[in-house]
This record gives structure tokens, C-alpha cells and sequence, in this order.
């Protein structure tokens, strides 16, 4: 059990806001930063020293032991602008906040109490709300991450860790095509390894088999199983749904696959809105099949950067196979508009997902 100081946060205000040195009308994904940060220390047993400082660098040991070994792990959630008041609406920050803790305990990280994240989410959202852009399709990216501080390169859990969050307006990860290769050489995560957990070392593993695939023309890997190459895992910055015959279908979650916040919340959307959901494995054999006798009507990767963005080329062992674009009233469009629509707060929440600052 990880104790905290009482959630008592020093707030340091920074007197120069860049915010007028940022284009709102071209935002890329990440390249900006907000003004400030939020700050908390873990040592002697405990998280404390929260803190919000003016965004800037950090001092590190050249030991730190997050640098050697990866015990780092982050998440990444949006809040929007509401279209009919002052607000910014937090989407789903708790479930963030759950996921963390799940990515950290897997890598012998301490717990961050619910009080911490939420105290530094939302007075992070309250002193940073002038950031959140109104352009369509943009969004404040809230970054919160831990790593390992222990200046000492023996191999073990380190006794010190910072916790951030930092935020940054952004526009949509994917802009144009997403191309997709289903990848049969490279792995990015075995049953029992860490793939589930949002950790670093997932998306480094990752670099080499993207980098290969974009070189041909596909913006993102489709992974498949470290045993066998047969079962559909995830793209390489989202998960992955397809719609065949009227069902969504999903592959089902497992150590080497990461529980999506996005995905949780279409699956919900879609069965209420009466669609059959199957959380399973799903073969590649079966992809190619439904897209080869035209079963398969739609592809899309979902996720907080990625939100729902539909895939128009599977390729599989050299052949390109392409998804049909989706229908103005199919799946995917629909799901996207209840999803936007709450965001946004055009519509109440029936799921109670999001907070308002
Ligand atoms: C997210 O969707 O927030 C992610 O973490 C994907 C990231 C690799 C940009």
C-alpha cells in the first residue's frame, strides 16, 4: 500500500505564455506543449511534492535507471473544448488512471493514488484551459507518465520516480491514407510479456518493422502473434476493429494486447446501438477471406490519438487487399459521431465518461 501526502498542490504560475507562438490551424500531433506541468515525487515510500511548475526541462543522472531499462510508462487521454460553453470536457480520465496502474504495477512501479492523478489532471486542465484548441477535429493531449529516477545501473526495481503531466494541443495522428501491413516477420509483444502495459520499450520495438513498412508506402504495422503469425493483435498506435457481415468484430484482450479506452468505449457504443460485438481472436486467414468475398465492409483503428481512423489497404505477404470506405450511415461513422458528440458535450453522457473544468 503506497501512502501520499495529502493532494496539497504548490502551484508555481510561469509569467510567459507561448501560447500565441502556436498555430491553431496547423497542428501537428505533439509537437507543442503547454505552459506548465504537473510534478510529483515518489521516494522514501511515498508519492509527495505535488506540484505545477512552468513547463521545462529536467536534470537526470546519466544513470537514471528509466534511460537503461525502460521501467517507464505513460498513457495519453484528450480533452475538448465544449461547443456550447466555457468548458473543456475531460474524456474518461479515470479509466486512464486505472490503465496506469495496471501498466505500473506490471513493471514494479508504486501505485498513483486516484486523488493524485485526478487532482493533477484537473488543476492541470483549470490553469492550461486557454490551450484547448476549438478548431475541428483538434484537442488538448493530456501526457501523464512515470519512470524510474534511481541513478544506480544494477538491474531492479528502482526506489525513486518522478510522475508528469504535461499537455499538448494536437490535431489528428493519421492525416490522409492509413495503408496497414500485417506484419510476419517482426513481433512486438509475446503472451506474457508487457504489451498490455503502456510502457516504452512496446512502441521501441515497434520502430524498426514501421519504419521497413513505411518505406513501402503503409503508415502502420498490423501486428499478429509472436507464436504463429495467424491471430490479428493490433496496429502499432491503436487497436483494431473490423465490421464483417453486420458483426463487429475485435481481437480479445490478452497480455500482449493493450486494453484501449477507445476501444472499450466503441464496443459499448455499438451494442447499444444494436450491433453484435465478438471480442475474439480473429484469424488472418479470416481477414483476407472477408475481404477477398466481400464480406468485410469496414477496418478501422481506434484509440485516443488514433480516434477512429479507417483502414484503406491491408496488405498481406506482398498483396495489397483494399477495405471498402465507409458508408455515411455504417458502423464506424455513426459510432464516430455518438463518440464526437459527447466529447464535445453536444449530448448529455449517458456513460457518465467525461468530467467538465
Ligand atoms: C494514444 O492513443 O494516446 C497513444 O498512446 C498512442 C500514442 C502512441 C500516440
Amino acid at each position: 500500500m503506497i501512502t501520499a501526502d495529502l493532494t496539497n498542490i504548490r502551484i508555481e504560475k510561469s509569467n510567459l505564455s507561448s501560447l500565441k507562438s502556436v498555430d491553431f490551424n496547423a497542428l501537428d500531433f505533439g509537437k507543442y506543449h503547454s505552459d506548465h506541468m504537473f510534478l510529483a515525487d515518489f521516494n522514501g515510500g511515498k508519492w509527495h511534492d505535488m506540484r505545477i511548475v512552468p513547463y521545462q526541462n529536467i536534470s537526470l543522472s546519466p544513470a537514471t535507471a528509466a534511460l537503461h531499462y525502460g521501467q517507464t510508462v505513460f498513457e495519453g487521454f484528450k480533452a475538448h473544448k465544449a461547443k456550447n460553453s466555457n468548458d473543456i470536457i475531460l474524456f474518461r480520465p479515470e479509466k486512464h488512471w486505472e490503465r496506469m496502474n495496471k501498466s505500473m504495477s506490471r513493471i514494479c512501479m508504486p501505485p498513483i493514488s486516484k486523488e493524485i492523478f485526478m487532482d493533477g489532471v484537473i488543476e492541470m486542465a483549470k490553469i492550461d484551459r486557454m490551450w484547448a484548441p476549438s478548431q475541428e477535429g483538434c484537442s488538448l493531449y493530456f501526457r501523464p507518465f512515470a519512470f524510474a529516477m534511481d541513478a544506480f545501473i544494477r538491474v531492479k526495481p528502482s526506489d525513486s520516480y518522478y510522475f508528469i503531466i504535461f499537455c499538448s494541443p494536437v490535431g489528428s495522428y493519421f492525416a490522409g491514407k492509413l495503408n496497414v501491413k500485417i506484419e510476419t516477420e517482426f513481433v512486438r509483444s509475446a503472451e506474457g510479456g508487457i504489451g498490455f502495459a503502456k510502457s516504452g520499450g512496446n512502441y521501441a520495438a515497434s520502430l524498426l518493422p514501421a519504419k521497413n513498412a513505411a518505406a513501402n508506402g503503409y503508415q502502420q504495422i498490423m501486428w499478429t502473434d509472436a507464436k504463429e503469425h495467424k491471430y490479428i493483435e493490433e496496429t502499432g498506435a491503436s487497436n483494431v476493429m473490423f465490421l464483417i457481415d453486420n458483426v463487429l468484430i475485435t481481437p480479445c484482450l490478452s497480455s500482449s494486447i493493450l486494453d484501449g479506452v477507445t476501444r472499450d468505449s466503441i464496443i459499448t457504443i455499438g451494442k447499444d446501438l444494436g450491433y453484435k460485438v465478438e471480442e475474439r481472436k480473429i484469424s488472418v486467414d479470416e481477414i483476407i477471406r472477408s475481404l477477398k468475398d466481400g464480406t468485410m465492409q469496414e477496418a478501422f483503428g481506434t484509440g485516443t490519438a488514433a480516434v477512429i481512423s479507417p483502414i484503406s489497404i491491408i496488405n498481406y505477404l506482398g498483396e495489397d487487399y483494399e477495405v471498402p470506405a465507409p458508408k455515411a450511415d455504417g458502423f464506424s461513422k455513426k459510432v464516430a459521431k455518438i463518440l464526437n458528440d459527447i466529447k464535445y458535450g453536444i449530448i448529455e453522457d449517458p456513460y457518465n465518461w467525461t468530467i467538465r473544468v
